[in-house]
């Protein structure tokens, strides 16, 4: 009897033992240490939420000592100081991921600020701002981490725009950098996928986020404070005042694109998420104006058969 009782114990103590280390097995199994750079706010910090939530481990990017401590604060984030535009901080990071010894399967670049205004009155300073950090800044980070990637053969995800495809008056200097990493995007794709790494891009439209009021700062609030005249722009800017796109929705649909960005066997290249009908419309009706345009009044046009065709091979490409 006593030897009965002892063998019901001891198989419920083990069960109650060995099924945490199991579960911590599983999860440890399938957990991806993953880098998201600008990971204090917007849709940083909701891909950090969700990724971390999720299992796996984050290298949460920022700048700020306030955005470290509470980025520290959630189960399976590790808070790293990297502000994209200084080489010394990237090195340290990568020197950081390597130490850790969990390689490093994913990078988000999501890091993102936005100059706006007509291009002929856009600073020489404000110009260099908006490409080092949206332009440079995942340039630099990828080369900085690309060895681990490729070692852990794993994903690089860029947060790129609508305003990689549209380019309207006033959003230039942005739309620049956001096309930028679309071409940056298909060659590193291409250059990549021999190495079993995966590279692709996430195309939001407008989510709510720190974006507009971190622009009104910089093209209204600090020049205003330094004694510089404004543009017509900025002045028209700062009557409207500073936008802190509450009117938009949470970027959650953006994070669940980043999701399959990273983890779909069979993800895609480009991953166009916008809120509305007319966004899209926007988005997708400049593509097809810009195809029409490269393709009219030239010796080798296709005729329009001709374009229905190539759409139609497009949309269903034959794979091998
Ligand atoms: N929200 C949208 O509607 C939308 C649409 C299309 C694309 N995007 C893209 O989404 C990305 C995230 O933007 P968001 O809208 O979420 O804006 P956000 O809330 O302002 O977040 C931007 C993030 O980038 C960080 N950052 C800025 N400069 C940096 C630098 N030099 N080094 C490292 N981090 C830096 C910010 O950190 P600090 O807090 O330290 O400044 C912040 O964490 C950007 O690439 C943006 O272009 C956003």
């Amino acid at each position: 009897m006593k030897s009965l009782k002892w063998l019901v114990l001891s198989i419920i103590s083990a069960v109650l033992v060995v099924a945490p280390v199991a579960m911590a097995a599983d999860v440890q199994e399938d957990q991806k240490a993953i880098l998201v750079t600008g990971a204090s706010s917007g849709i940083g910090l909701k891909v950090t939420q969700d990724l971390a939530a999720a299992g796996h481990f984050v290298y949460a990017g920022a700048r700020k000592e306030k955005d470290l401590k509470a980025l520290n604060e959630i189960p399976n984030v590790q808070s790293i100081r990297l502000d994209v535009t200084v080489q010394s901080e990237i090195d340290a990071a990568v020197a950081i991921v390597t130490a850790e010894g969990r390689g490093l399967y994913g990078l988000v670049n999501n890091a993102g600020v936005a100059i706006v205004g007509p291009m002929m009155d856009v600073s020489d300073d404000d110009f260099h701002f908006q490409m080092n950090v949206n332009v440079y800044g995942p340039f630099r980070v990828t080369k900085a981490f690309a060895p681990l990637i490729v070692a852990s053969q794993g994903r690089i995800t860029t947060i790129g725009s609508i305003a990689g495809t549209v380019s309207p008056a006033g959003l230039g200097p942005y739309c620049m950098s956001k096309h930028a990493m679309e071409a940056f995007t298909d060659a590193l794709a291409a250059e990549m996928e021999p190495q079993g790494v995966v590279v692709n891009i996430v195309e939001p439209g407008n989510y709510k986020s720190k974006i507009s009021a971190s622009a009104f700062n910089r093209m209204v609030t600090e020049k205003v404070a330094a004694g510089v005249e404004l543009t017509e722009a900025q002045k028209a800017m700062q009557d409207r005042g500073s936008n802190d796109r509450s009117q938009f929705k949470d970027p959650d649909e953006v994070s669940d694109a980043v999701m399959l960005a990273l983890f779909d066997e069979n993800s895609k290249l480009r991953y166009m998420v916008v809120p509305n009908q007319g966004e899209a419309a926007f988005t997708i009706g400049k593509a097809v104006q810009e195809l029409v345009q490269l393709n009219e009044d030239q010796p080798y046009s296709y005729d329009r058969e001709g374009l229905i065709k190539l759409l139609d091979e497009a949309m269903n490409p034959v794979t091998e």
